[in-house]
């Protein structure tokens, strides 16, 4: 399979606020999902599927990208790098790297989007409408929580609405498109655009063909802690694809260097990363450890992100937690429903229980 002609774009800019704290450290897409940063996962699809040529839309912590991942030639892609000086927005974005585009068509991602969308049929659906843009659409059971995209019988996107108690369809916008260039050129330069709140209905208003691909294939938009959880879960078990994942899903993955009691219970997908310690009797389902986390003896930890370096003390109960990295929770303290600790933080009195029964 080659699109060597096709360019791709991953949004990547955003500060990642509703993953805070974990995300003060390190931008979303470089959090650690099934024992890689989230954006090997789309930079291995992307690649899968014959594209090498990449441009990364950055803004905050821009340097943690370039980093890691140099010029791509680990992942066999030529990767490159756009800095935004103040955030443009998920349009200014797009338009401020069309300099770097070399063709007339350009794939483009959200870069906190886990989904198994069939990224050739979507490619050849494009060129044989003829679109200006393709939008990935995917159905969801509750779309009352999304804004939504109706089609008519022809697969041509019809409107873009808000968020609505009843809404017209099950189809959702699923943050995956493909642009002509001349959209690209379209967008205008020096001020934050919203794709998805400006671009898109803009073209519909001019008349330009917005045709939709849509599927029911796995999708999960990894911006919140359960969600981030779920997806890294869902990586680990191998219900979410990955091409940076052959052959390596099961109940639990433990990184190299980590260290499980062999009275410990691990399920759900959960990650323990490299040089964690779990003791004795200690349970995690559904989570991921960062790396150097420690949970104490007959400690229980479900559905939660805990940072690095974060050490959990004995017989603590965490359940849709995050935990900041070196966060230092006590013995017996119990934490639920959404609650997040800072970086730092010492929480060592055993009567701290956030919990609705408490
Ligand atoms: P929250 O602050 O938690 O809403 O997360 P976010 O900042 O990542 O925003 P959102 O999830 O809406 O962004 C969707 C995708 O677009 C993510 O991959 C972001 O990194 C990216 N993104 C959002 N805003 C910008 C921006 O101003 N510039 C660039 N380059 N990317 C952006």
């Amino acid at each position: 399979m080659s699109n060597r002609a096709v360019d791709a774009i991953v949004l990547v800019g955003g500060q990642g606020t509703r993953l805070r704290p974990l995300t003060l450290s390190a931008p979303k897409p470089m959090l650690p999902t099934a024992g890689v940063p989230f954006l090997t996962h789309l930079l291995s699809r992307i690649k899968a599927v014959g594209v090498d040529h990449v441009i990364l839309g950055t803004s905050y912590q821009p340097t943690v990208f370039s980093d890691y991942f140099g010029d791509g030639a680990s992942l066999g892609l030529e990767l490159e790098y756009v800095v935004e000086e103040e955030p443009l927005g998920t349009g200014g974005a797009i338009g401020n790297v069309r300099h770097l585009l070399r063709g007339d068509t350009t794939l483009i991602f959200n870069g906190d989007v886990l989904s198994g969308c069939d990224l050739e049929a979507m490619l050849n659906r494009h060129a044989t409408t003829g679109a200006d843009v393709t939008l990935h659409l995917t159905k969801v059971e509750d779309p009352r929580a999304f804004g939504c995209v109706p089609t008519d019988g022809d697969g041509r996107v019809v409107a873009f609405l808000e968020k609505d108690p009843n809404p017209v369809t099950d189809q959702i916008n699923a943050g995956t498109y493909v642009f002509r260039r001349a959209v690209v050129d379209s967008i205008p330069s020096g001020r934050p655009v919203s794709v998805e709140r400006e671009t898109f209905p803009q073209l519909l208003a001019s008349g330009a063909l917005v045709s939709a691909y849509v599927d029911s294939t796995y999708w999960r938009d990894l911006g919140k802690p359960g969600d981030f959880a779920a997806g890294s879960a869902d990586l680990v078990r191998g219900i979410a694809p990955s091409a940076a994942l052959a052959g390596r899903t099961g109940e639990y993955l433990v990184l190299p260097g980590a260290t499980v009691s062999p009275s410990a219970v691990l399920s759900g997908g959960t990650t323990i990363g490299a040089g964690c310690v779990v003791e004795a009797g200690a349970i995690v389902h559904g989570s991921v450890l960062f790396d150097r986390a420690r949970i104490g003896a007959a400690g229980s930890v479900t559905d939660s992100l805990i940072g690095c370096d974060a050490t959990i003390g004995e017989r603590t109960v965490l359940a849709d937690v995050v935990i900041g990295d070196r966060a230092d929770i006590g013995a017996d303290v119990e934490l639920r429903y959404g609650a997040r600790v800072w970086p730092d933080a010492v929480l060592a009195d055993a009567s701290v229980r956030f919990s609705a029964d408490a």
